[in-house]
């Protein structure tokens, strides 16, 4: 694993920009795994960025989002889809039939995950998985206790993942109680897969993700099981890897 430690988010922002749009120009119709928190934000501004520069084009590339919250339409204000669209979609070139969200409001979720699946073996897997992580050591909504051998399936949302989601909703009931998402399998299947943390409240995670057992308590954990993952992290997120002995690089 390659331990990136940057100054602040900014920094952290710009080093995973420059891992993704790397992975855009060496290969131009390459398969990107994009995920939503707001941790990615400040790296999806520095690729539209250098896109609206004329220095990077999307125009073959393909998405696949890890998440979508089951009941909520593409266009609710809250919806997985609609913030990659006014995040990142909007801003670039990337062809609108060519981004994979989840559909939330899928009469049948289950075949919905299903479907999901196929299209990724369909795209040819993919090549850059962009990660997040929860608090509790979620990566996209496979909360602690969820079986590492899933694919996409319909999840139930942790009442921590609750409680951290519902800043971006107008009071707790509305935070939707599940989710259909890529499973640790899927995850798993990336060629190379790209963790960006940032924060002193993701310290401890990031500790017990990194430096701890592989443990269906900690879904995180099982990245150290993968042969190419980079993690991308400000000092405060870092702080307590360091501590245990993480080696850092960058
Ligand atoms: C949600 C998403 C995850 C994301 C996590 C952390 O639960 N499903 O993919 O990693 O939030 O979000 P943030 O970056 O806002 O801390």
């Amino acid at each position: 694993m390659r331990i990136y430690a940057c100054a602040d988010y900014r920094a952290m922002s710009r080093r995973a920009a420059s891992l993704i749009a790397a992975q855009v120009l060496l290969k131009p119709d390459c398969v990107l795994g994009l995920a939503t928190g707001s941790t990615p934000v400040g790296l999806y501004r520095q690729l539209a960025e250098w896109h609206q520069q004329g220095d990077l084009s999307f125009a073959g590339v393909r998405s696949v989002n890890l998440d979508e919250y089951l009941g909520l339409a593409p266009d609710h204000e809250q919806s997985y889809r609609r913030f990659m669209q006014v995040n990142l979609f909007d801003h670039i070139d990337i062809r609108p039939e060519h981004t994979h969200v989840l559909n939330g409001l899928a009469p049948d979720p289950q075949a919905e995950c299903a479907a999901y699946d196929q299209l990724i073996r369909e795209l040819g897997g993919v090549d850059l998985q962009l990660l997040g992580m929860g608090h509790n050591g979620h990566i996209a909504f496979n909360e602690p206790g969820d079986d590492f051998g899933l694919e996409t399936h319909v999840v139930r949302l942790s009442e921590r993942t609750i409680d951290a989601n519902q800043r971006f909703f107008a009071s707790r009931d509305e935070v939707p109680r599940q989710a259909l998402s890529m499973g640790i399998k899927s995850i798993l299947h990336a060629r190379r897969i790209l963790v960006v943390v940032s924060g002193a409240d993701k310290a401890e995670a990031v500790r017990r993700a990194f430096a701890g057992p592989v443990t269906d308590q900690v879904p995180a954990s099982v990245l150290q099981l993968h042969p190419d993952v980079t993690l991308v992290g400000d000092e405060a997120a870092l702080s307590e890897l360091k501590e245990a002995g993480g080696s850092l690089c960058g």
